[in-house]
């Protein structure tokens, strides 16, 4: 719901259960935030813009205008006229100046929500939400901002975007252009954020914000492995359940920043966009900006509550396609199994034991095409490798269709190994600088999908392949970071545009190929979990989570993720030991049972791995098909985080009806001496009574409870012999 309130000159957006509100003040029409937080019944607080204190409005008294805006909470804000805290935007005029300053002109409300031109967003009908665009501008830049609000009624999400129009005649560059700002005051608050590195990405990371800039960025061309796009404040003592948090997503694959600012007068200022470094963008008369979208969530009841709302939201209104509410095949991926070293033969021996397991699709990873035996040759050529494939691409995928499997490849069109023909054809192809030998990284070069033509190439090169058999699957990887930022194709004026137009390029592909392919289940990866965010689910609804399939790592990996994303989008398999990325030795049934939280799978050589480990598959395919449309599709709750205590990890995803919960258990370390452990259930109907029993321990006697008894006093989790155990516990009303 949104509405504006004329006298009062107030804009509010409510969700279920916030508002966020908004104030014009002054004949200047300065735009200032109001209040984001718990739901409001009135639009009456622009006192909270502290207009009536000193220093004086600059319409009614210009003698303090620099103290005005350095302290005024502005939804956009701008640089160089006297607010000294980060804007979010920065232009340079054909002056070469670089100020600016916006003032509103006009607003708009409507039911529904607009696409973002060339950009992932979420979407949703009139009944499903409403959107506000303010319409601001400058005229000594002769620019015009429109700032776009959209509230959802399902869910408490505001999302924001911004779009950039050039009112003048002649040119000017943006330097640097956020999506979304909320000012506001500063109540000690921590600072959330993801981090980590190949193998062991989003960890759970929380610190006390400070005075200053703190923020979280990439740097790197995608959202990468090391920082994430999302930020959030939480009070002091915020837990699972409790507590207030302020959260951004950006729904965006490429170079970003979040950042929180705690001016001198204890307000903080909480933004998020594009990475302004290396970013310049020209805007000729008459063309426009667009920001990608920024996901807001606030809640007063804690992380369950903030990961609940992103969950709802993504589920419904950014994946698409047929899968998005459809149990995923069960893949077996060859890539720990053979590495390069495969033939069509040994391919078909994996498929055969699979597809007996009741494994239903065969994944063909990297080195099918060219000659590419190792990692240091043949992107760029996608035409199938016949002496690997003897009798062809076709004829693999109908010996595997025949088995009654799928089949799936992999692919990294973005990329081009300086040893390929594609770059002795067109070195140029490249992303270089003139007179600089660009950096290699993992041997490889990254395509300047700025141009057209590689575009092109890129598209027909993926889509030829898939019209040559019955391909239900691609994994799209992408296996290194940019560098040597320089275009071929953009004129010098230009090159800073290089890094967003690489990102609309993909998604460019990607929307063509999902297209072109409707029926294909799309599995976006960049070195396991680079480029994990919500721009890429909005072409395929899951991601390889990491390259790290070790399951204790996984709790602290999928912990972090699933902070943010439905479990449905978390790539997830079981692999062999001693662990390829870790070296670590687990269970094979803790492996199963924590792949069980994604989309599942096997990344193994199911003709090579321990007898007994292979016994064990055709009943995690049951445990799949039991639990799988609760897993994707039901309310996921935290219960316990290994990342915190070092000991174990317990998480449950309950229907939506509440009738039915599974809780997942994982013992780390065990402790001598010690009895069982108490863990409190939730989600459930108080007033239910619900049969608990214990899928993989059929010793431990099943009871019945009440959602009540469950949730306030517990249920006991028994000690088990080892390390690494897992538990899953089915929890149904009677
Ligand atoms: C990185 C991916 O994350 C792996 O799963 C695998 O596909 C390799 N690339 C292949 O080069």
């Amino acid at each position: 719901m949104v509405k504006y309130y004329e006298d009062e000159r107030i804009f509010k957006l409510d969700t279920p259960n916030t508002t966020y509100m908004i104030g014009i003040v002054d004949e200047e029409g300065f735009i200032g935030h109001i209040y984001y937080g718990r739901k409001l019944k009135d639009a009456e607080a622009s006192y909270l813009l502290r207009t009536g204190e000193p220093p004086f409005v600059p319409g009614r008294n210009n003698r303090e205008r620099c103290s005005f805006y350095d302290c005024f909470p502005f939804e956009y804000p701008t640089g160089g006229v006297g607010d000294y805290r980060e804007s979010c935007i920065s232009v340079k005029t054909q002056g070469g100046h670089m100020t600016s300053m916006l003032s509103y002109v006009s607003h708009e409300i409507f039911g529904g929500k607009p696409e973002l031109e060339g950009l992932p967003a979420t979407f949703a009908d009139e009944a499903d939400c409403m959107t506000l665009r303010i319409t601001c501008e400058d005229r000594a830049v002769g620019m015009r901002v429109e700032l776009l609000y959209t509230a959802f009624n399902d869910t408490d999400v505001i999302t924001r975007s911004t779009r950039v129009i050039n009112m003048g005649s002649g040119s000017f560059y943006l330097t640097k252009v956020f999506s979304a700002c909320i000012d506001m005051d500063n109540r000690d608050f921590d600072m959330v954020t993801l981090h980590g590195s190949w193998a062991r990405e989003r960890h759970i990371q929380r610190k006390s914000l400070g005075y200053g800039i703190q923020n979280v960025s990439s740097f790197r061309g995608e959202s990468s492995h090391q920082d994430h796009p999302f930020i959030a404040l939480t009070d002091k003592n915020t837990t699972q359940e409790n507590g207030e948090i302020y959260a951004m997503n950006f729904v965006y694959s490429g170079n970003f920043r979040a950042q929180a600012e705690v001016s001198q007068f204890d307000s903080v200022r909480l933004s998020m966009g594009i990475h302004p470094e290396g970013f310049c963008w020209k805007l000729e008369s008459g063309e426009c900006f667009q920001t990608p979208e920024v996901v807001m969530v606030y809640t007063d009841k804690g992380f369950d509550a903030m990961t609940l709302s992103f969950h709802r939201l993504y589920k419904k209104h950014l994946i698409r396609g047929e899968y998005r509410n459809k149990k995923r095949p069960i893949l077996i991926n060859n890539w720990e199994a053979t590495y390069f070293d495969f033939d069509t033969q040994k391919l078909l021996a994996i498929a055969k034991e699979a597809s007996a397991l009741g494994i239903e699709m065969l994944v063909m990873d990297d080195g099918w095409f060219g000659n590419r035996n190792s990692d240091n040759c043949a992107l760029g050529d996608w035409v199938v490798n016949e002496s690997k494939l003897k009798g062809g691409l076709k004829y693999l995928v109908d010996e595997v269709n025949k088995l009654g499997m799928k089949f799936g490849i992999w692919f990294e069109p973005e990329m081009i190994s300086p040893d390929s023909d594609l770059y002795r054809a067109h070195p140029d192809w490249a992303i270089a600088v003139p007179g600089r030998t660009p950096a290699q990284s993992r041997q490889q070069y990254v395509l300047d999908l700025s141009r057209r033509e590689v575009v092109e190439y890129v598209y027909e090169a993926v889509a030829s392949v898939l019209r040559s058999a019955n391909i239900e699957y691609v994994k799209w990887d992408m296996n290194r970071q940019l560098s040597d930022i320089g275009s071929a194709g953009l004129a010098p004026d230009r090159q800073g545009e290089l890094y967003h137009r690489y990102v609309l390029a993909v998604y460019e592909l990607q929307g063509r190929l999902i297209k072109e392919f409707p029926h294909l289940l799309l599995e976006n990866c960049s070195g396991g979990g680079a480029r994990f965010d919500p721009g890429m689910l909005y072409f395929g609804p899951q991601i390889w989570c990491s390259d790290d399939t070790d399951a204790i790592e996984r709790l602290e990996i999928q912990e972090g993720t699933a902070l943010i994303y439905p479990l449905s989008t978390m790539g997830a398999h079981v692999s062999d030991c001693p662990n390829h990325a870790i070296g670590r030795n687990t269970p094979f049934e803790t492996r199963g049972i924590v792949a069980l939280a994604g989309t599942f799978g096997y990344e193994l050589d199911v003709t090579k791995i321990p007898d007994a480990d292979r016994k064990m598959i055709p009943s995690q395919v049951a445990m799949y098909h039991k639990y799988n449309d609760l897993v994707r599709e039901g309310d996921y709750y935290r219960i316990a985080s290994y990342s915190s205590n070092r000991s174990y990890d317990c998480w449950e995803v309950v229907s939506c009806d509440r009738t039915h919960a599974l809780v997942t258990y994982v013992q780390v370390l065990n402790r001598p001496n010690f009895k069982s452990r108490r863990i409190l259930v939730k989600g459930l109907d108080a007033d239910k009574r619900y049969t608990v029993s214990y899928v993989n321990n059929k010793d431990i006697e099943k009871t019945s409870c009440s959602g009540d008894t469950l949730m306030k006093a517990g249920l006991l989790i028994p000690n088990m012999w080892g390390d690494f155990k897992a538990l899953l516990i089915d929890i149904e009303e009677n």
